[in-house]
């Protein structure tokens, strides 16, 4: 069932700098053993995804479908990528970020668990690129999605493929702006699932796990004491209101720079202070892109930023803090810790740059954590289900997920929370769907 797959160690990709873990003193069946137990780990926190893998691996929903994934290739995924081989899938997955694999999971999923596998942590651009189109070349019917590159390159490169596309699914709000410009441009020929704007991620993936992570990320980094320093937030979104919750209860101080006034007055009404970008850049010690947009932070910011600053970004790509306007004002640039690359500036000024610039939650830490990954990849494993049982009930473009898959995605990780909650009674649901007088 499964093809061969590329096996980490063998790539002839240059390794960057990257901070050192364990795994990478290992090699062959060490290598996957190590993946194993991460997978294994991460799996005891996923006890929804735990319960859909038992009922497909009874059932077969998926059994011969070819499903293509691009994610980051961590424990977590893994369990997704256990799920759908449960169910009968053919999996081809790539990885979303050079710096996000983890490699002894990648080993452990190409060699114990059936799926083709092709990631090695620190790739560079040409090579991410070049995995995607091996597993384009595998002709998926379904697409698993983060970030739009699988279904983007399907519909590059033809019709022939993207007619065979049953559906995809997308994790993440860059993919979905892709993804809505191939619709506006009447391009898009298959139903793609908005797995990152169901109810249930809005709820916890964005907030709660991309919060947490990426001030994990940036602790990890730098080892930082954020009480008493003040942290900016560029983007006051789903995914920054989580990570402005985390920095302020780490003991910082929060600024908040949005262009949109309804989700500024959100942030000042939370008890951030809300500046325009070139004042906060005079006064901040951290600073954290997650917009969605790019050069959001640039040569006029760097220009006023204290010596010392600290840059990460938590965006999808890499470009919300404008390498080149860095580059080009540097004097000279340095790599001080695994993951800290500093700039000197024509004054003397350092400015700490974390993990390249690249989305710091997955480069600098472990991502999210399980338990909520839990949440997202069950309903990324029910949307693939309902995307092959129904194939001619949607049409192309981008659809919700299905609101029944959100309730039934919650209320599995309820019950294994060990937590009940009431029903309506009968009069109570007449109650709330009746108009006529008189409602009291
Ligand atoms: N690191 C992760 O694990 C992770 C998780 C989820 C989403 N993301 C990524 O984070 C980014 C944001 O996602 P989201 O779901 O929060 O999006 P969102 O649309 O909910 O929020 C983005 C916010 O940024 C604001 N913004 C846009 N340009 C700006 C600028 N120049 N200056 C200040 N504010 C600006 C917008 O007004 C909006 O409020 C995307 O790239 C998404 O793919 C990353």
């Amino acid at each position: 069932m499964a093809r061969p797959a590329k096996a980490p160690g063998r790539s002839t990709a240059p390794r960057q700098a990257t901070a050192p873990r364990p795994a990478d003193a290992l090699s062959g069946d060490s290598l996957a053993e190590a993946g194993d137990a991460r997978i294994a780990w991460a799996s005891a926190q996923m006890p929804v995804l735990d319960q859909i893998r038992a009922r497909f691996a009874a059932a077969r929903p998926l059994a011969g479908v070819r499903v293509g994934a691009c994610l980051h290739i961590t424990a977590e995924t893994a369990n997704l990528v256990r799920t759908l081989v449960f169910g009968g899938a053919e999996v081809a997955l790539c990885a979303a970020n050079p710096l996000s694999t983890q490699d002894d999971v990648a080993a452990a999923l190409a060699e114990r668990h059936g799926a083709a596998v092709y990631g090695r942590r620190g790739e560079d651009p040409a090579q991410l690129t070049a995995h995607v189109d091996t597993v384009i070349a595998t002709s998926p019917q379904v697409v698993i999605d983060d970030g739009a590159d699988l279904v983007a390159g399907v519909h590059e490169r033809g019709s022939q493929l993207a007619e065979q596309l049953i559906g995809a699914t997308e994790e993440t709000t860059a993919g979905l702006l892709r993804v809505r410009a191939m619709e506006a441009q009447g391009v898009l020929r298959c139903p793609v699932m908005a797995v990152n704007e169901s109810s249930a991620e809005r709820s916890f993936n964005d907030y709660y796990g991309t919060g947490q992570s990426t001030v994990d990320g940036i602790l990890r980094a730098t080892n930082l004491l954020l009480a008493g320093r003040t942290f900016v937030v560029f983007g006051y979104g789903f995914t920054g209101r989580g990570i402005a919750l985390r920095a302020r209860g780490a003991g910082a101080s929060v600024v908040v720079c949005e262009v949109d006034p309804l989700r500024a007055l959100e942030a000042r009404m939370a008890g951030y202070e809300v500046m325009p970008s070139l004042a906060a850049a005079a006064v901040g010690d951290v600073f954290v892109t997650v917009t969605g947009g790019r050069d959001v932070i640039g040569a006029e910011h760097f220009q006023r930023m204290k010596d010392g600053a600290v840059l990460a970004n938590a965006g999808h790509f890499d470009v919300e803090i404008s390498l080149p306007a860095l580059h080009s004002l540097a004097t000279g640039r340095q790599r001080v810790l695994p993951l800290v690359e500093q700039y000197t500036l024509s004054d003397g000024r350092r400015l700490n740059l974390l993990a390249d610039g690249r989305v710091v939650n997955l480069a600098a830490g472990d991502g999210h954590p399980a338990a909520v990954m839990d949440i997202s990849f069950a309903i990324q494993a029910l949307c693939v289900e309902r995307l092959v049982s129904a194939p001619a009930g949607f049409s192309p473009g981008v659809i919700g997920v299905p609101a029944e898959i959100d309730g039934a995605v919650a209320r599995l990780k309820l019950d294994s929370l060990g937590i009940e909650i009431d029903e309506l009674t009968d009069a109570q649901r007449d109650y709330l769907s009746a108009w006529e007088q008189p409602l009291r």
